[in-house]
């Protein structure tokens, strides 16, 4: 609890700030420089395996009670406070599903009868944290990377790209590679294969694998790097592969991890697809979206958060790639501006976001009218939301299907109207 709490601020007490993603929660008190707590989103059951929080296949039942245990925890077990004392922030996602967001407003204003809760799109509050008004967020976390352009403190909602591209790719393009290519030594035996010896990696390991022996190569070994790899008649050199790594499993199994899964994995985030996507186009892309006025400032204001932008050499490589694409025909002839340049929030990419939140929630007299009170809740049984606004909900959102929805009035998501 923060000491002297209440001092100065009319008594009311700290808002909690909430940042519910899909790999990992982040959970603290407004005011504070970082989060209290960084856990993985999900609940641990009777059964042996623990259940994601972030689910979006399931009936709303089932995720009612997963997310009431789920606050639960968080409540009673981190933070340690009356859940009926304190506003909620809530960091989320432009495309987060009605679905979710409805019943995690539910599970705070009935079950744990919290005073208020607002909805604060990550992207915007991450530019909060470096005190501008104009930013392109790009958001690479676990399940995909979204890029958004921020205008005046005002989300050009109409110009968001997306690609599943972020964590989960990367785990499962490193577990294929290690079963394929990486040997496993024991006490009895050395050489042999990694899926007769251990069968499947849990996805803790490879995480853990990624982190600390992988990284993002700088363009020019990248591209070198790619064009070995689709060179199918294996006449283009690959460059030298760093060392290979020994990481032991189990106590008693050594996985030789090769240098050339160390420095080729992430290239996933950066070859372009059958449609030439990769993230550094998702910026590009989003670029050209915007109005050309606006273009200027969004490309020399440009902002990365989420853990896996925190790969070591990832936004070197972003910018440099960015940088490389924008002189290509394809932009050259559209895209006039030329300078790009990245910030660096004062907080790791992946608790951005939540800062901006902690920063919003202490601005105690803005929170107060952004927030949507229970008793506005219990009276009408909904929260506004960008693409519905104060008019009934009309279930736009569903699924990623927000390219379907009605062109909202940009700033609604931060003027939700008691
Ligand atoms: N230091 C690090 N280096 C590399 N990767 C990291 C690091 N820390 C976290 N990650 C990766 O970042 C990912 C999680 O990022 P983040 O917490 O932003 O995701 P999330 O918010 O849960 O997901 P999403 O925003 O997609 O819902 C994981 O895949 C994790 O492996
Ligand atoms: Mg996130």
């Amino acid at each position: 609890m923060p000491l002297f709490e209440g001092l100065g601020s009319g008594g009311e007490k700290t808002a909690i700030v909430i940042d519910i993603g899909s790999a990992y929660t982040k959970c603290g008190f407004a005011g504070e420089t970082g989060p209290r707590c960084i856990i993985p989103s999900e609940v641990q059951t009777s059964s042996l395996q623990p259940i994601k929080v972030v689910q979006h296949n399931i009936n709303t039942e089932e995720l009612y009670s997963i997310l009431k245990d789920f606050i639960h925890m968080l409540y009673f077990r981190h933070l340690l406070v009356n859940p009926r004392d304190r506003r909620v922030v809530i960091i989320e996602s432009v495309l987060c599903p009605s679905l979710f967001r409805d019943t995690l407003t539910k599970v705070f204003f009935k079950h744990f009868e919290v005073p208020s809760v607002v909805f604060a799109p990550g992207h915007l509050m991450s530019a909060l944290t470096l005190g501008i008004n104009s930013a392109l967020v790009m958001d690479c976390g676990y399940t995909e990377t979204l890029v958004l352009p921020v205008y005046e403190g005002i989300p050009i909602l109409s110009a968001w790209e997306a690609l599943p591209l972020g964590g989960r790719a990367i785990h499962k393009e490193l577990e294929g590679l290690l079963m394929e290519q990486c040997t496993v030594d024991t006490d009895c035996n050395s050489g042999q294969s990694l899926p007769a010896v251990i069968g499947s990696l849990p996805e803790e390991v490879v995480e853990d694998i990624k982190v600390r022996t992988c990284f993002v190569s700088d363009l020019q070994r990248g591209l070198k790097i790619q064009k070995a790899k689709f060179n199918l008649e294996g006449t283009e050199e690959r460059p030298a592969p760093p060392p290979d790594v020994d990481y032991p499993v189990d106590g008693e199994k050594i996985i030789h991890i090769k240098g050339s899964i160390r420095d080729s994995v992430m290239e996933i985030l950066f070859e372009q697809d059958n449609e030439e996507k990769s993230v550094a186009t998702l910026v590009l892309d989003t670029l050209l979206k915007c109005p050309i006025d606006t273009r200027k400032a969004l490309s020399e204001n440009l902002v990365v958060i989420g853990g896996t932008a925190m790969l070591a050499g990832f936004q070197h490589r972003l910018l440099s790639e960015i940088r490389f694409l924008a002189e290509k025909p394809r932009y050259q002839q559209v895209l006039a501006t030329r300078t790009f340049r990245l910030h660096s929030p004062p907080a790791k990419p992946n608790c951005t976001a939540w800062l901006g939140g902690a920063i919003f929630g202490a601005l105690q007299d803005i929170l107060g009218s952004r927030s949507v009170s229970r008793e506005y809740y219990n009276k009408t049984g909904r929260i506004p939301d960008w693409c519905s606004l104060s008019s009934p909900r009309t279930g736009a959102r569903a699924g990623h299907d927000t390219r379907k929805a009605p062109p909202p009035p940009m700033k609604r998501a931060f003027s939700a109207e008691k």
